[in-house]
């Protein structure tokens, strides 16, 4: 076991570390999906929202998956085996619970729900809190799936823009272009093939070497190119309507739903829930001071969510279009909003650049957690497991290619779902997205904060945490914001207000309630 251990690969530098860390977070969702539900939800409002998800239950959700991927040195199912207790009372109750509800399904004749739920139910008294980390496999595989089918599309774009197919004169002409690409099986593949492609090289190279090396290459590129797109934007004519849109608040608009919508999308966008912080922290030394580093992931998430709608919004409103397209946004309306400014082809081409170095860094994360759960406990070999689930991860993600708009390609797959689930909404694309937004990711991030505030408990967490991480943990609050860290007067021997008690009241009580409010909410139980 020490030997193990000690042999893991640990990032080279604290930069790589956080800049790799930053790739994960900021992907399509902080640059396809941040400014279209901010364009949907009214704007400034729901930044402000957005904003206050991120601080109270991302920040805490990212320190717990953080010091419990140092901690243990392990991939998420390693990382729960090596911390779960052998018998949990509260995994008894939660095992109890979810197989009461099966036998309750079966009752009422819904087998598919009643297996499924079943099967969790006996895996947790079974496995007890291991069944977390596997859940997140499980995420980390199906979001990859799909997620690489929308990155093809801009590996699509990018080429359509610098070969002069993206000038559009209308958003209907643009929508009945986009419609057409995805819908061709050829294209659609094709372009998800060379994204996966593009994952297991880098992956295949390591973490070093290739996680950590592209990521130090390819941050940089994106901010620059969101720089150039920014004073492109923000200097057309018009431009101002844009901003205004963006920055001022207007609370009306915003209600129980954006809330919520705010809340699934914070753990999205920080990559939290499934293990991605969890594997990247088993790469981590104890010198980093794991405080700055969540605070510096989830600050560069926001900074460079916040600045794609700068890029974004203004440009939309100088050009006379609505900001409230939804997902086709960024595919229909902004290729659009290009043609109309001179040099177009150049701007359209640099943005949709962006978008594939940005789900680049974001799809290697994911691919690493499965990897690095078949190399750690498995004993698979790292090229072995990037090649077998990079071609798994591709096949499956082909079924969303070729679903997009509907089932007429898988027919029997919708038939088999319809039959035993009895459910059937949107497309096969929709049903993965569904499964890992709305339920693997807020469960997840749920159980592993209950998991580090009331299992591993905050007590032992913090030791791990103070590594590192100076005074940090254990001085007065006001005496860390005021700099005073360092001052050992300030060292009481019992500090109330602590960075470490604010945390564990956070992981213990708040964010856990947050989180299931929005997911009972998401999952209709809860109506407001
Ligand atoms: N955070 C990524 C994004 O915003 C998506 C992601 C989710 C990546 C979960 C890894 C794990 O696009």
């Amino acid at each position: 076991m020490e030997k193990t251990e000690a042999k893991r690969e640990h990032w080279s530098s604290n930069l790589g570390f956080i800049l790799a860390a930053a790739g994960s977070a900021v992907g399509l969702g902080n640059i396809w999906k941040f400014p279209y539900i901010t364009g949907e939800n009214g704007g400034g409002a729901f930044v402000l929202v957005y904003l206050i998800c991120i601080a109270i239950i991302g920040l805490p959700v990212m320190l717990c998956e953080l010091s419990l991927g140092r901690h243990t040195q392990r991939n998420p199912v390693g990382a729960f085996k090596k911390i779960t207790p052998d018998s949990s009372t509260l995994a008894h109750l939660i095992g109890a619970l979810l197989v009461l509800s099966g036998i309750f399904l079966l009752v009422f004749q819904d087998y598919g729900w009643a297996v499924v739920i079943l099967l969790l139910g006996f895996a947790i008294f079974r496995y007890s809190w291991v069944v977390v980390g596997a859940m997140g496999v499980l995420a980390g595989f199906t979001i990859l799936s799909f997620y690489s089918v929308v990155a093809g599309w801009t590996i699509g774009y990018i080429w359509q823009a610098f070969t002069g197919q993206l000038a559009f004169n209308s958003v209907d002409a643009a929508a009945g272009h986009f419609v057409q690409f995805i819908t061709t099986p050829a294209l659609a593949i094709g372009c998800h093939a060379v994204f996966m492609l593009m994952c297991m090289v880098i992956v295949y190279k390591g973490v070093q070497s290739g996680i950590e090396r592209w990521s130090k290459i390819l941050m940089p590129i994106l901010f620059l190119l969101l720089l150039v797109l920014i004073i492109r934007g923000v200097t057309l004519p018009g431009a101002m309507a844009g901003i205004e849109f963006y920055l001022s608040p207007d609370f009306s608009k915003i209600n129980a739903n954006s809330i919520l919508q705010a809340l699934g999308h914070a753990f999205f966008t920080l990559s939290l829930g499934m293990g991605a912080m969890t594997t990247y922290g088993s790469y981590v030394d104890k010198k980093q001071n794991l405080f700055i580093a969540t605070l510096s992931i989830a600050g560069l998430d926001t900074l460079i969510a916040l600045m794609a709608g700068l890029a974004i919004f203004p440009a939309v409103f100088a050009q006379g279009f609505q900001p409230n397209a939804g997902p086709g946004l960024v595919f229909q309306v902004l290729p659009t909003v290009f043609n109309q400014i001179p040099l177009g082809t150049l701007w359209a081409a640099i943005f949709f650049v962006l978008l594939l170095v940005a789900a680049l860094t974001s799809g290697i994360s994911l691919l690493e957690v499965v990897i690095a759960y078949f190399v750690d406990e498995k004993g698979w070999t790292r090229p072995r497991a990037t090649i077998v689930f990079g071609l798994v991860t591709f096949l499956l993600g082909c079924l969303s290619a070729i679903s997009v708009t509907g089932w007429e390609h898988i027919e029997w797959l919708h038939q088999l779902i319809l039959g035993v689930f009895g459910v059937s909404k949107g497309s096969f694309f929709d049903v993965m997205d569904n499964l890992s937004s709305n339920w693997l990711l807020p469960l997840g991030g749920l159980f592993i904060a209950l998991f580090v505030g009331w299992i591993w408990g905050p007590r032992q967490a913090v030791n791990e945490i103070r590594q590192g991480s100076a005074n940090f943990a254990d001085v007065h609050l006001f005496s860390l914001l005021a700099g005073l860290k360092d001052d050992p007067s300030h060292n009481a021997p019992v500090h109330v207000v602590t960075l470490a008690s604010l945390w564990g009241i956070f992981i213990r009580f708040i964010t856990p309630v947050a989180v299931l409010f929005a997911f009972f909410y998401t999952i209709g139980w809860l109506k407001l």
